[in-house]
């Protein structure tokens, strides 16, 4: 969602500010703009639409001079995408301007409060009526009025803002939303998050709740809600800016695909010792022996990780989980003890909702491990335990390597939770390590093989409608597979448990309707396959993924055929998740999409 860079130092900021919000475009908005403060005035210059049309309307930075600023790419929540309602937005007399990630939700009474005292507003956004009260508590010192205004604010922000009587100055501060700020050679920034400034530095401190920051070009100082100076703490990150480029790529997407074997391999190692799989730094093994129940609590595909971990970690160690969506676990008082585990998954460990689960799981009492691929983020820092995803930065906004290595991570945890609780076989619990071992060579021989499916695409683009049916694990993973096609090709497509497709949806297969039969777990192909009979029978066309052993009984049920290696059942989505990936990727590729930046889509979302 909403991106926000800041920049003040020797160097023209207006540049420096949209090579940074080049870099945030990925989070997902629709609109963008930039404040520069030339040392007399604040100068403001923003447009709907992509950043190439921000860019030549300011001659890409040239025509706002000035060594400090703030910029802004905005996903629009209160009022419609426009120039007006773009950030940056000013106080009424042009002395503060100001950048917002997040919601205000007090608003309405703010902005009524301030129309009373006589002040006018050009926009329909929450963000003016924090630039206005911020202006209507300035009273000579902008950090007492920013200070003092976001005592009244409720609701989420990151606030990045300046003022033109002081022109070494940038504010930033922040609650429920994500604010870094970071020190660079030639300068300091703020920024949403670190891909903002990684061409300039690494070294970054992470901002917490209520806390201000006062950004100038020497320093950085940090204070308390109450003025009061506080220390923090700095942090190289590890992230190279050249991860964080398409590396002759056409498309993010194809280039995170492709990064998935060594994705997978990173992440999986420093979990690796003695020919085990020890979490025993993370998670104590006389806890896990004690765990009654886990829940696991994300988001979009985060979410659908967690329902295959829930099939395997169910299987391999006999604990119960139940998966909730965040949006819903906030509110549906869960039943929750100290021996409840609550796992929540979260590439960006930015999404409001997951979040606010984790709040609400350890306010209840639990246990929280939390599955991130951010260093620093919010869900990370207040998660009682953390394992790190090593996927490095994932631009596009459709998530692949960091749902790889997402679940790869909850494989990790089933075999370590099925060796503390005596639960699986140790021949079992061998071939199952040796196997997730081979998924990054695995994987490779998929990618390899990608004409194929390519080929499939091309048949298939054109279609308005299609279905993913499977049973158990191939059921949780045809989820991942419809979102994918959903989100970057615009494809309506529904994932089905394929026992449960005749209870209704059968109705709305008729000749040609394209049905996506999963068909990769052996104890059940057979059924999946009398059911990728039924809707053929009434007239679909279907396509089989199923393993190299299973290909010849999926042939003869199916049109036409994908195989992925064969692999042990707990890791087939592991590998059967990389063709519907890339049937995605293709089919959109082929309807001349968007792919990385697909409508309404954001990365990060940090709105409820
Ligand atoms: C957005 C993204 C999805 C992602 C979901 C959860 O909707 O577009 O790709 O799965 O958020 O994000 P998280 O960062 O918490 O995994």
């Amino acid at each position: 969602m909403c991106g926000i860079v800041g920049y003040t130092g020797g160097s023209q900021a207006a540049p420096i500010l949209l090579e940074g919000l080049a870099r945030l475009e990925y989070r997902g908005y629709d609109s963008a703009g930039i404040a520069i403060n030339n040392g007399e005035k604040i100068d403001v210059v923003k447009a709907m639409g992509r950043l190439a049309v921000l860019c030549d309307k300011c001659g890409n930075g040239r025509d706002v001079p000035g060594n400090i600023g703030i910029g802004h790419t905005r996903w629009a929540t209160h009022g419609r995408p426009s120039d007006v309602n773009s950030h940056p937005h000013v106080s009424e007399n042009g002395r503060i301007a100001i950048v917002h990630n997040g919601i205000i939700e007090n608003y309405a009474q703010l902005k009524e409060m301030l129309i009373n005292r006589g002040r006018v507003f050009k926009s329909e956004t929450d963000t003016e009526v924090a630039a206005q009260l911020i202006d209507y508590y300035y009273n000579g010192n902008i950090l007492e009025a920013v200070a003092r205004a976001v005592r009244e604010l409720e609701g989420s922000y990151a606030l990045g803002i300046i003022c033109a009587d002081e022109p070494d100055t940038i504010v930033g501060v922040k609650s429920h939303a994500p604010l870094i700020v970071a020190y660079g050679e030639d300068g300091n920034f703020f920024a949403s998050d670190v891909m903002a400034v990684l061409n300039y530095t690494k070294t970054v401190s992470y901002l917490d709740d209520d806390e201000i920051a006062v950004v100038r070009s020497d320093g950085i100082k940090f204070y308390s809600p109450f003025l009061d100076e506080i220390k923090k703490e700095k942090y190289v990150v590890d992230w190279d800016i050249k991860a964080a480029d398409k590396c002759g790529y056409e498309h993010y997407m194809f280039k995170e695909i492709m990064e998935q074997p060594e994705a997978v391999r990173r992440t999986i190692e420093p979990y690796i010792r003695d020919g085990r799989a020890d979490l025993s730094d993370v998670l104590d093994r006389e806890y896990i022996k004690n765990v009654s129940r886990i829940f696991i609590v994300a988001c979009g595909s985060s979410y659908h990780v967690g329902v295959i971990a829930k099939y395997n970690i169910e299987k391999l160690a006999r604990i119960p989980v139940e998966v909730v969506l965040a949006s819903e676990f906030r509110y549906c008082d869960p039943i929750i003890d100290k021996n409840t585990l609550v796992i929540c998954i979260s590439q960006s460990g930015e999404t409001a909702d997951t979040l606010e689960a984790q709040n609400e799981a350890k306010r209840l009492g639990a246990v929280t491990l939390a599955i991130v691929n951010v260093e620093g983020s919010a869900i990370a820092k207040g998660a009682d335990k953390v394992i790190y995803t090593k996927a490095g930065p994932e631009i596009a906004v459709a998530t692949t390597k960091a749902y790889s290595t997402q679940l790869a991570v909850t494989v990790l945890i089933a075999l370590y939770a099925a060796e503390c609780r005596n639960s699986l076989s140790e021949d079992e619990y061998g071939i199952i390590l040796k196997e997730l071992l081979a998924v990054p060579e695995k994987m490779m021989k998929i990618l390899n093989d990608k004409a194929n499916i390519q080929y499939l695409a091309y048949q298939h683009f054109n279609n308005e409608d299609l279905f993913f049916i499977g049973r158990n694990i191939d059921y949780a993973l045809s989820l991942e597979g419809s979102l994918k096609l959903k989100e970057i090709s615009y494809i309506h497509s529904e994932a089905y448990a394929a026992g449960e497709l005749k209870h209704g949806t059968i109705s709305l297969v008729v000749d040609d309707t394209l049905v996506i039969a999963v068909a990769s777990y052996g104890r059940l192909v057979d059924k999946t396959l009398s059911n990728a009979l039924e809707v053929k029978a009434r007239g679909a066309r279907v396509m089989g993924i199923t393993t190299e052993s299973l290909k010849e009984k999926v042939a003869k049920a199916t049109d036409e055929i994908i195989t992925i290696p064969d692999t042990h059942e707990v890791l087939l989505p592991s590998l059967a998740v990389l063709p519907l990936q890339l049937f995605a990727y293709y089919v959109a590729l082929y309807r001349g999409c968007d792919i990385d930046k697909p409508r309404n889509l954001a990365k990060s979302v940090t709105v409820e």
